[in-house]
């Protein structure tokens, strides 16, 4: 019987055996055992003169034993109940002096060199189990709204999509200059940086459907925002413009972040203290003004902010850390790229909420986002998210054949990659949106946690594949 079940529905009286790894061993007396199941352990109670000394010995920190006895109510702090053990087995043995996860606080970084280890550690527990509460509701919500799950590949004969440097996948041995018509595929394929281009396909025939798959960026962003391999949501509409797919989008994050809060809450507890310490070491201008959860409920009970690209520019223009040129990137004019610093400044100091925004610049955005009347903006949205900054980008699709045939040429797409993608457009074409939410991001901002490495349980990051 798992922990988490035991403590939610104690069956006092009943004998039991339960199975786990030891956090500690007091008092050659008291053993912490945690199972994964939750945050919390279950006290086993060892009456040492009963046991033999050498079985005693191998309950250590980190061993695997196999538990039973009866479950009675505690007359200790800090359980409601306890097993009053009257055998235990060592399944699998962690000596002392090479376990490297002792019961005392470890840094992040050094539990990021022993990935294989800490999901055995309350913080991780933590993070992964809310890592899948986020992706139960995720596809909870989608199902209940009527989308379908589509799958769109992994492996990419398409260069499309320009959202970022590509892997290359091959087959060819290192070394040889052979050409890429002798390649597995007969032709040069990467690992894909977006299912949406693909997605789009899917909705054109189903309606609405989302991803919830890999993807895949070669760019050498040594940041704690950015993965080289991350997970990311790609829902797409037929018949849903901008105004729809903003309204979905803020609707769809609500909901998740509400999942957690309703079901993960002593997970949550135990990083929104784990947040407060941390916020203990900043500086005093660097500390969020938030508490996680309070966050979490602000998120959940407020509108999130909308306003243009043109709107933001003006704020921005006219701030004090950009008059007092304290941002690293100055904005001077309409049509600059917005950077992170100019994102969480509207979010963080300006709006002090989630901000939307709408209609940027189309030549700092993708080829496939439709063009305005204006014909210099297009139908883009991003969502800035404080702490993180951008958590999701999407846009209405140009649903146009002539114009989004026009915008394949201007960027240099040749047509031969693209033309089952014009082909929707030149058949039954209609007006279609969607976006993509970066799931580590999410994860990220629901558990507080600082480094984008620390909410995925292998990351990949430049110069680091390690497990
Ligand atoms: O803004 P992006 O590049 O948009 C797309 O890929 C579109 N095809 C989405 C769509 O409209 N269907 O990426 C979407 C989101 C970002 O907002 C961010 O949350 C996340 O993916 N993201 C990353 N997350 C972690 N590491 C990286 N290197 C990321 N790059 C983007
Ligand atoms: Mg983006």
């Amino acid at each position: 019987m798992s922990i988490s079940k035991i403590l939610q529905e104690p069956t006092l009286g009943s004998v039991i055996t339960v199975k786990g790894w030891v956090r500690s061993f007091r008092s050659n007396r008291f053993i912490a055992l945690n199972d994964g199941s939750a945050l919390a352990n279950l006290q086993c109670v060892v009456d040492f003169e009963k046991e033999d000394e050498a079985q005693l010995k191998r309950i250590t920190t980190g061993a695997c034993l196999a538990v039973t006895g009866e479950l009675v109510e505690s007359k200790g702090k800090g359980q409601s109940v306890e097993i009053i053990v009257s055998s235990f087995e060592v399944l699998g043995d962690a000596p002392v002096e090479e376990y490297p996860l002792q019961p005392k606080k470890h840094s992040l970084e050094f539990l990021r060199e022993i990935a294989h280890l800490r999901p055995r550690t309350n913080t991780f527990g933590a993070v992964f189990r809310i890592r899948h509460a986020l992706s139960f509701a995720i596809h909870n919500y989608f199902n209940k709204e009527g989308f379908f799950n589509w799958h769109s590949p992994i492996i990419t004969g398409s260069d499309a999509e320009g959202a970022g440097e590509m892997f290359r996948v091959t087959t060819l041995p290192n070394g040889t200059d052979q050409e890429s018509s002798e390649d597995f595929f007969g032709k040069e394929t990467h690992l894909t940086v977006s299912g949406q281009l693909e997605g789009e396909l899917g909705a054109m025939g189903l309606g609405k459907i989302y991803t919830f798959g890999p993807t895949f960026r070669a760019e050498n962003s040594n940041t704690t925002r950015h993965l080289a391999e991350f997970w990311m949501i790609e829902p797409e509409m037929a018949f849903f413009d901008l105004e729809m797919n903003m309204d979905l989008a803020e609707d769809f994050l609500k909901y998740t972040i509400q999942h957690v809060l309703d079901n993960c809450r002593a997970d949550l507890e135990f990083l929104d203290k784990r947040f407060a310490d941390e916020q203990k070491g900043k500086p005093q201008n660097e500390r969020a003004e938030q508490g996680l959860i309070e966050k979490l409920e602000f998120v959940v009970s407020n509108d999130f902010v909308r306003l243009s690209y043109t709107e933001a520019i003006e704020i921005l223009r006219n701030c004090k850390p950009n008059k007092k040129k304290k941002f690293k990137y100055l904005i001077n004019e309409w049509g600059a790229d917005l950077q992170s610093e100019h994102e969480r400044y509207l979010v963080e100091k300006h709006f002090k909420a989630p901000v939307v925004l709408f209609d940027y610049p189309a030549n700092i955005k993708a080829f496939y986002m439709r063009l305005n009347e204006d014909e210099k903006t297009v139908r883009a949205m991003d969502i800035l998210f404080p702490g993180i900054g951008e958590i999701v980008g999407g846009s209405q699709r140009e649903e146009r054949y002539d114009v989004l045939k026009q915008k394949v040429a201007d960027v240099g797409i040749p047509e031969e990659e693209l033309w089952w993608y014009l082909e929707t457009r030149k058949f039954g074409t209609c007006v279609h949106s969607g976006f993509g939410l970066g799931f580590e991001r999410l994860v990220l901002f629901a558990t507080g946690m600082g480094n984008i490495r620390d909410v995925i349980p292998f990351p990949r990051a430049p110069k680091s594949a390690n497990f």
